[in-house]
């Protein structure tokens, strides 16, 4: 039946990403992860350490977040944080693939006062979180600060792995790229509400790659995320207390095709509950100049989402990042840059 098939397609089978357990020894886990790293460029870990009572108060007010009014919520809009790019956007206001998403989201990331130089020296993504305080939502803000010091710290050991997977010394992306990381935090509520006619979104996030070293994302019971293996997309369904861990495109450009950024996606929500998921994205810092660690010989812009070689870029990671984020959101950008 062909509709059958389509539908499967779309719905993507579950052929089940590799699940690493970092309690195994280091070896092990080096091992599992360079294996996850090449035949994927995604993977989940357990046994990370993560307090899952700190997971659920995030969800909890999270979930109170989105459910304020949108007048309450459009005091933290992403216009007012400037070229900070923190903030509050409504349901269809990120364009990756240059469509609609069908989510609403809070932009955050390291939160550094104005009097940091970065900031003064008027450095894109960087700057104060924009979201609400106690006043109106009660631990929010320091659930978020303790969430994203446990993410980025378990990002370090993941990233540890991944270099001695590389046969590099464990502190070699630390020494050389995170010691003062770019970090940026994503919480996205995806709603189970029909796209309106005349809104031309497709899916809760359209096809992409992710830009930096590694995202780490937990999600919630609902699902929806979908990773691309060649013509076929996967299912990548909650597993408890998990990190979602993926490839951004530095480190398939430092290991020249070895280990894949992985196109993904999140189908749209029909599940009758809303889906709330967490990515944090830790990344070079923004002067780091990428360095290939084999010698690239790849040319994927035929395969590649967004029609690049991300193989041809040299360069600092900032002046990347930015360009992306600029296409998915480009009336910020016209206003900020
Ligand atoms: C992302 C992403 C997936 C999700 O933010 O880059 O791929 O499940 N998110 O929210
Ligand atoms: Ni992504």
């Amino acid at each position: 039946m062909v509709g059958a098939t389509a539908d499967a397609r779309r719905r993507g089978t579950t052929a089940g990403l590799p699940v690493v357990d970092l309690g195994q020894s280091e070896s092990e886990v080096a091992q599992a992860i360079g294996r996850a790293c090449r035949a994927y460029g995604f993977f989940y870990v357990t046994g990370h350490g993560i307090e899952e009572q700190l997971a659920l108060r995030l969800q909890y007010l999270s979930r109170r977040f989105f459910g304020l009014p949108e007048a309450v919520k459009a005091r933290y809009a992403m216009a007012l944080g400037g070229s900070a790019w923190r903030g509050w956007f409504p349901l269809g206001g990120e364009l990756t693939s240059g469509r609609p998403d069908w989510k609403e989201g809070l932009y955050l990331g390291t939160d550094l006062p104005a009097n940091d130089p970065r900031v003064l020296a008027n450095r894109p993504l960087h700057g104060r979180n924009i979201l609400p305080g106690d006043d109106v939502l009660p631990g929010f803000a320091a659930t978020i600060r303790a969430w994203m010091a446990a993410v980025e710290a378990l990002g370090h050991r993941v990233l540890a792995a991944i270099a001695l997977s590389l046969g590099l010394p464990a502190d070699d992306f630390h020494a050389r790229y995170t010691a003062d990381p770019l970090v940026l935090f994503r919480i996205f509520q995806y709603p189970s509400v029909p796209v309106p006619a005349g809104v031309d979104a497709q899916h809760g996030v359209g096809e992409h790659t992710d830009y930096g070293l590694l995202t780490l994302l937990r999600q919630d019971d609902v699902g929806g995320l979908q990773v691309r293996l060649g013509d076929d997309w996967i299912e990548v369904p909650p597993v408890p207390r998990s990190f979602v861990c993926n490839i951004g495109d530095m480190l398939d450009r430092m290991t020249g095709g070895l280990y894949r950024s992985t196109p993904h996606r999140v189908h749209l929500n029909t599940s009758g509950r809303d889906r709330l998921s967490f990515p944090l994205f830790l990344d070079p810092s923004w002067d780091a100049r990428i360095e290939p660690i084999r010698t690239p010989e790849i040319d994927d812009r035929a395969q590649r989402w967004d029609g690049a070689n991300v193989h041809a870029f040299e360069g600092r990671y900032g002046d990347y990042v930015l360009a992306k984020v600029g296409k998915v959101f480009p009336q910020l950008r016209e206003q900020v840059l």
